[in-house]
């Protein structure tokens, strides 16, 4: 064995020693903090015994699941492991996630907290900027409440315009999604708090998630998915990383060689520990062979493999000690490297009002206006009568079900479609009433509601209003996909109704991700809202009434209709289950080679369909113009840059983008999103925007070669506002290099 001398002059083996005689006063010592991480998880795990290993890889719910108790100790939460007091390492306290800090099942009684818009919305904002302070934010929170670890980052692309959890998530491009998410990420680690990034990978579908096998080949794989986790995880340097519940290329991602062993612990080089979904770890040798390093949600699985079973693996030498000991040392480097050993969590005062500041911002800035004919937004705060219709505004805004579900104090809960299981039984909605916003901004108009339950009397209502807004919504939880992209519950009637009583109606959707537009020809204002958090109902009146100018853009493709899509119609529901532990009633696979790596825009530019409105689309009270594109390569990177040009007379944020196509090779390419700026401009001024390109993005990936290989030759690149509206062009020669994977 080396002997490593810290910088200090403390060997290591003198610090474990020093470790086991100490109590836990050790972690504060300020010698031991200038040891790296790596040696101070070093350190540690050769002090800790093999029944303390073992604990600290396999965790219970954090809360009463059946029969089963709360684990002594933990606070409520998703998950829970004994830390080891002796050594000064604290319990794991896992909290689920990227949205705000959750209390399923209200285990912690009354504890609220505050609800970040969806990821969905928060990708439109296009701002890393806003995901750090996200980040920060809920990392402040999980500290204050006592936790350690969020299970936050999700990063999964949408393939699947219906898959329920596209809200938790960042859309269709690996460029956006992965640096939002490194962001969010980084922003919660600032906090002492654990982020962990999530579903890996090609996690894409709730429908069968626990049967389904995500076949696609590996250069497809690493040019799309992969590469959002690969962004996010250099960007954010997540303390882990959490498998999905699927398989694939026939593996459960739990126990899946290629993914957890050759490409995130090889490729990458990853350092922190790898964690199962709850209840889909399904094996123990081939799981800890292929890089597991934690079972999580273990009450759901058939065995607490990771517990005694290990141990008597270790013990017979099936498993390797070292194995154990590196999926320990990785718990304990992530824990050193955050802080959260040095800074443990700890109850502490929350600043709610300060906090909802940062879920408004997000909101404000993510809220996309898609259809503004004749100028019919901003509404004038002069208005007479406005008549509100619809999805609850009343009382506050939709928010998305299942794990990631918070609740802030005061949420409102209406029975969803699934009142038999628990965990989706409710539909929250966060206490922003949109109703009580749009009476503020506009204090002398008769505001009035109607439930859009009854449409002609709703429609009725709105005859001769001088504003009347359409709240229409699509709710959507994990464990369930929507069954199509129809708004449901008629409310394409609703709206049809509505806007044929009245021409000034405005519709505002409420949705995880895309829905059909069969009345968009009728209503000249279409508002997309997602699901806005705890500030939701204040920012969307504030861009009704013009005080804040939209700016967010969309982060996934909105079809014309399903047939659009790579697969047009969906497996059964009903034929298959989204519940672990059920998963052997029927395996099946799913072709994620129809688009492979072209997902989202990439896919409608190959096949030459004109979506709805497209990935990047959004308009602005104002109006932009774009000139003077450039692209040179400077030393080895690719530099773009452009002008951007405030023609209007309002103040307002754009977002120009730039991207880079080769589609005259060979192994060529359709366009790719390699970069944007967001600027503010006041009337009339011009702005010089420029991108310096990551090489990944303008290379294949070469499966053979185990490498990125940039072909040499002419690269077509173009900019403007969005994925379809690109005026302008230019061409860069590029020459031919292989990179790192
Ligand atoms: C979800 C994870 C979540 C976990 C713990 C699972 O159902 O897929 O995203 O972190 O539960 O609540």
């Amino acid at each position: 064995m080396t002997r490593k001398v810290g910088r200090d002059g403390f060997s290591l083996t003198s610090l474990s020693a020093a470790l086991l005689t100490a109590s836990h006063a050790w972690a504060a010592d300020a010698s031991v903090q200038r040891e790296s991480p790596d040696q101070r998880a070093e350190a540690v795990v050769k002090a800790m015994t093999l029944d303390e290993k073992i604990a600290l890889v396999h965790t219970p719910f954090g809360y009463p699941l059946g029969d089963t108790p709360k684990p002594e100790g933990a606070i409520g939460s998703a998950a829970y492991a004994p830390g080891v007091p002796r050594l000064g390492i604290p319990a794991l306290q896992e909290s689920d996630a990227s949205l705000g800090v959750t209390n399923p099942y209200d285990v912690r009684p009354g504890d609220n907290a505050t609800a970040l818009p969806s990821s969905m919305m928060l990708a439109a904002t296009f701002s890393p900027a806003l995901a750090r302070k996200g980040g920060e934010m809920v990392g402040t929170e999980a500290h204050a409440k006592g936790f350690n670890v969020m299970l936050a980052g999700g990063v999964n692309l949408t393939r699947e315009p219906r898959n329920g959890r596209n809200f938790e998530y960042l859309g269709e491009d690996p460029l956006l999604a992965g640096t939002l998410a490194g962001n969010s990420i980084a922003g919660i680690q600032s906090k002492h708090v654990v982020s962990t990034t999530k579903h890996f990978a090609l996690n894409a579908q709730e429908t069968g998630r626990v049967m389904v096998s995500s076949s696609i080949d590996e250069a497809a794989a690493r040019e799309s998915d992969l590469l959002a986790f690969q962004l996010a995880i250099e960007k954010g340097q997540p303390g882990s990383v959490m498998t999905g519940y699927n398989r694939y290329n026939g593996d459960y991602a739990s126990e899946n060689r290629f993914l957890i062993k050759h490409v995130l612990k090889g490729d990458w080089k990853y350092k922190g520990w790898v964690m199962s979904d709850w209840g889909a770890t399904h094996s123990l040798e081939k799981a800890a062979r292929a890089g597991l390093d934690q079972q999580s949600g273990e009450n759901l699985d058939p065995e607490v493999f990771f517990g005694e079973p290990l141990k008597k693996a270790v013990q017979e030498g099936r498993v390797p000690e070292a194995r154990l000991d590196d999926m320990v040392t990785r718990i304990l480097r992530s824990l050193f490297a955050v802080g959260a050993v040095d800074h443990p969590a700890k109850t502490a005062d929350i600043d709610y009002a300060a906090h909802a500041e940062v879920a408004r911002a997000v909101a404000e800035q993510g809220i996309v206006l898609l259809k503004n004919s004749n100028n019919q937004l901003p509404l004038s705060a002069k208005a007479k009568r406005i008549v509100v219709i619809g999805s609850h505004a009343d009382v506050g805004v939709l928010s998305g079900g299942g794990s990631s579900q918070v609740t802030p104090l005061g949420s409102v809960k209406v029975p969803s479609p699934y009142p038999d299981n628990s965990f989706i039984a409710n539909i929250v909605y966060h206490p922003s009433a949109p109703l009580k916003a749009i009476q503020a901004e506009a204090p002398n108009a008769q505001v009035v509601y109607d439930s859009g339950e009854d449409f002609q009397q709703a429609a009725q209502l709105a005859q001769g209003a001088d504003a009347v807004i359409v709240f229409a919504q699509q709710w959507t939880a994990e464990s369930v996909d929507v069954k199509d992209l129809s708004l449901p519950d008629n409310q394409d009637a609703l709206i049809q109704a509505v806007a044929k009583a009245n021409p000034n109606t405005t519709v505002v959707l409420q949705t995880g991700g895309p829905v059909k537009m069969p009345w968009l020809d009728n209503v000249p204002a279409v508002v997309e809202a997602w699901y806005s958090g705890s500030k939701g109902g204040e920012a969307i009146a504030s861009v009704l009434f013009g005080r804040v100018n939209p700016s967010g853009r969309l982060p996934i493709t909105f079809p014309q209709d399903e047939s659009q899509l790579p697969r047009p119609t969906m497996r059964d529901p009903a034929t298959t289950t989204s519940n672990p532990g059920e998963e052997r009633k029927g395996l099946f696979s799913e072709n994620y080679n129809i688009e492979g790596a072209d997902v989202g825009y990439k896919w409608y530019e190959r096949e030459g369909k004109k979506p709805l409105f497209p990935f990047g689309y959004g308009l602005s009270y104002t109006q932009f113009s774009y000139s003077n594109l450039t692209a040179h390569v400077r030393g080895s990177k690719l530099v773009l840059g452009m002008d951007v040009t405030n023609k209007g007379s309002l103040t307002g944020i754009d977002t120009p983008q730039f991207y880079v196509s080769n589609t005259d090779a060979q192994d060529g390419f359709t366009s790719r999103l390699v970069g944007w700026d967001r600027v503010e401009l006041k009337p009339g001024k011009t702005r010089h925007v420029s991108v310096t390109v990551d090489p990944r993005l303008v290379a294949r990936y070469d499966d053979k070669a185990n490498a990125w290989r940039i072909a040499g030759g002419y690269y077509k690149v173009s900019a403007g506002a969005n994925a379809v509206e690109r005026p302008l062009k230019a061409q860069v020669q590029l020459t031919e290099k292989y990179l790192a994977p």
